[in-house]
């Protein structure tokens, strides 16, 4: 195991009517500003609910944040935030909406050019860079990024996506109520399962270091994802089934399972070009690359493959090499089973266009990825190709 260092400090609020809770776990005094996205929140009456349990708090609003959320969105909720004096940030949304607030929060007290902002990669923003933040709260209404619980954000500007990361930015509190999430559409739902998936699985099938503990907890992860997946797609008001996913979906991504072991991140990296190129969501180019990176990879993924053919799909008989070619079609159809089509050319992408992707991926240095970094230009050319 590698060493690490691990501090997340948000508070979960998880279950029915958390939100009447927000009130202790926001200062008294605050002038907030609701951030939310494209109106779901409004139309459900999460926003009017927020608004009741922040009493007596000056409230202002600000909508509109797409998915995958832009820069130059983001930058007029930094005018609001100046020009009113806001204190506190209370996000209501999925990880478009979570993800731009906390790259509003990271602007608002920086006095250059924020695009800036875009150019640390995975590096860590410190206060060396921006003396001062605004506080977020979240009540998260979309399970799948895990944003509600970590210190990332993915920033679209121009042709590209951006990570962003910060330890400053992790939510004070976050509100995880699944009855809220009852209303997401099927497609999201499915996305958020795939996006819960990968993010488990970039982290667990690398190279064996013998964590036992992440990996066990990884394994448990995906096994649910599994058993509830198409429970959550089919069934969008089980209340137990949409409770598991949302966990699932929070520790997937807020650093547990990350502790101490190689991460990959190849896919991840391909399906934002995806994404900025062809507007497919984050979800669908998820299903459509990671099968691909897996048999690309096979080699050097071998030993983690086996065991996760053996220990989360149950495979036993057959030589390694039949075992992790099966696990790789079950990974496939199981994202085929939530309504997803993996394959890029089901996306009305020509072939052609696999060029423009790895332009793309060259231009944003992306020429090193996963836990290796072996997957260069040329193999990412030809993950592409087997994923058409
Ligand atoms: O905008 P509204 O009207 O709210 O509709 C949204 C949006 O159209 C809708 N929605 C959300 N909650 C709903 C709902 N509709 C009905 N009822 C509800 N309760 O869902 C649509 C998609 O929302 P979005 O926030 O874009 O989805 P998601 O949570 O999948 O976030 C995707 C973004 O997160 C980034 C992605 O790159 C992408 O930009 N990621 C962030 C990560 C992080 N911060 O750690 C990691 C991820 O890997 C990912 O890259
Ligand atoms: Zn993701």
């Amino acid at each position: 195991m590698y060493n690490f260092i691990f501090h997340n400090p948000t508070t979960i609020l998880f279950g029915k009517d958390q939100i009447t809770n927000i009130n202790g776990y926001v200062p008294a005094d605050a002038k907030v500003l609701i951030t939310y996205g494209g109106g779901s929140a409004k139309r459900n009456g999460v926003i009017d609910r927020v608004k009741n349990a922040l009493g007596n708090r000056e409230v202002l609003e600000f909508g509109g944040i797409e998915p995958n959320p832009h820069y130059e969105t983001l930058m007029k909720a930094v005018e609001v935030i100046r020009t009113e004096g806001i204190t506190f940030l209370m996000a209501v949304g999925g990880g478009s909406v979570i993800d731009g607030t906390k790259f509003i929060s990271l602007a608002s007290f920086y006095n250059r050019d924020a695009t800036d902002l875009l150019k640390f990669g995975f590096q860590s923003i410190t206060h060396e860079v921006v003396e001062k933040v605004l506080p977020i709260g979240v009540v998260l209404t979309l399970p799948a990024t895990g944003s509600e619980m970590n210190d990332g954000a993915v920033i679209s500007h121009g042709k590209g996506k951006f990570p962003v990361m910060s330890s400053m930015v992790y939510p004070k509190f976050s509100v995880l109520d699944p009855t809220i999430t009852f209303t997401l559409p099927a497609k999201q739902v499915a996305n958020g399962i795939v996006d819960a998936f990968v993010h488990t699985a970039e982290q667990y099938i690398t190279f064996p270091v013998d964590a036992r503990v992440q990996d066990r907890m990884a394994e448990g992860i995906l096994q649910t994802l599994i058993e509830i997946g198409k429970i959550n797609v089919e069934q969008p008001d089980n209340y137990e089934a949409r409770a598991n996913m949302v966990w699932s979906a929070t520790m997937a991504l807020n650093g547990v399972i990350a502790a101490g072991v190689p991460q990959d991140w190849a896919t991840h990296m391909i399906g934002h070009e995806l994404t900025a190129l062809f507007g497919i969501d984050h979800g669908q180019t998820l299903a459509i690359i990671y099968p691909a990176v897996l048999a690309e990879m096979k080699a050097q993924k071998q030993a983690k493959l086996l065991q996760y053919a053996e220990r989360v799909w149950n495979i036993i008989s057959g030589s390694d090499d039949e075992k992790i070619e099966l696990a790789i079609n079950k990974t496939r159809d199981f994202f085929e089973s939530l309504g997803i089509k993996t394959h890029l050319s089901e996306y009305g992408v020509e072939a052609s266009a696999i060029n423009d992707v790895v332009a793309q991926l060259e231009a944003h240095g992306m020429t090193a990825l996963s836990e290796t970094g072996k997957i260069t230009l040329d193999v990412s050319r030809k993950i592409l190709e087997r994923a058409f």
